[in-house]
């Protein structure tokens, strides 16, 4: 039985060392209650080192493709000795501050070759009556997958419509559903099928309590979550509707 991965990416909600223990002394408190969910968060980076170890994995949301002087930056290397085991790669908060395709796929390998899990963010501004931001989905799918077949087994791709983040309502699961059938035949079109196929989707976008069943029957692996992620009681409810 796979479990259902729900990673919480805390952006800048959780803002200090003793809010983000006393999480996670709750969601301790939970999680050895539950069975079929996996647990990932992405605290801020000023908080990733001082979280005790668990049943649960930390990553970081972002990172610096390059090394050296840059200020301000943090590399892959840096947030593995942190105590990442993953990392959020390109992110459209992150593309909407100038993370351009090229960066994207840079830093994303940084991380892969760090052997760290990159957990790669696609999605459209809007979607159109045409289809057409199907090409913005792809195109975001093959400019940082192609040719990162040695690493298929640490890639997973966060579906993230970017309408639908921090918005009133989530996709409609049917939309989704179609989605996810797009994402896979584009990642078995870079990464080959086999590798291809086997790569989890997560999908990101208001998931909280109340949608978080019906959006789990279009076929993704997990979630993706911000807003609901940094207050456990949401954060629970969404681990309560996941859990086998
Ligand atoms: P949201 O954010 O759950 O607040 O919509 C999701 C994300 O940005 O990853």
């Amino acid at each position: 039985m796979r479990k259902r991965l729900i990673v919480a990416n805390w952006k800048m909600y959780i803002e200090t060392p003793d809010t983000a223990k006393r999480f996670i002394t709750a969601l301790k408190r939970k999680l050895a209650r539950m069975s079929g969910v996996e647990v990932w968060i992405a605290p801020p980076f000023t908080i990733l080192p001082t979280l005790p170890k668990g049943s649960y994995k930390l990553g970081g949301q972002a990172v610096s493709a390059k090394e050296g002087a840059h200020t301000g930056q943090v590399s892959a290397g840096m947030l593995r000795a942190a105590g990442a085991s993953f990392c959020i790669v390109g992110h459209s908060e992150q593309r909407a501050q100038g993370a351009d395709a090229e960066a994207v796929r840079a830093q994303f390998a940084s991380v892969l070759k760090q052997g760290m899990v990159g957990i790669l963010c696609v999605g459209e501004e809007a979607r159109k009556e045409d289809g057409s931001h199907f090409a913005q989905i792809e195109e975001e799918i093959r400019s940082a997958c192609t040719g990162m077949q040695a690493f298929a087994n640490k890639i997973i791709v966060a579906y993230e419509p970017i309408w639908a983040i921090g918005a009133l309502q989530a996709m409609q699961p049917q939309e989704l559903e179609e989605t996810v059938i797009f994402i896979k035949k584009t990642l078995s079109q870079a990464l080959g099928r086999e590798g291809g196929l086997k790569i989890p989707i997560l999908y990101g976008g208001s998931v909280e309590g109340g949608n978080a069943h019906a959006l789990l029957a279009s076929g993704v692996s997990g979630f993706l979550v911000g807003r609901a992620s940094a207050d456990i009681n949401s954060f629970g409810e969404i681990l309560t509707t996941c859990k086998k």
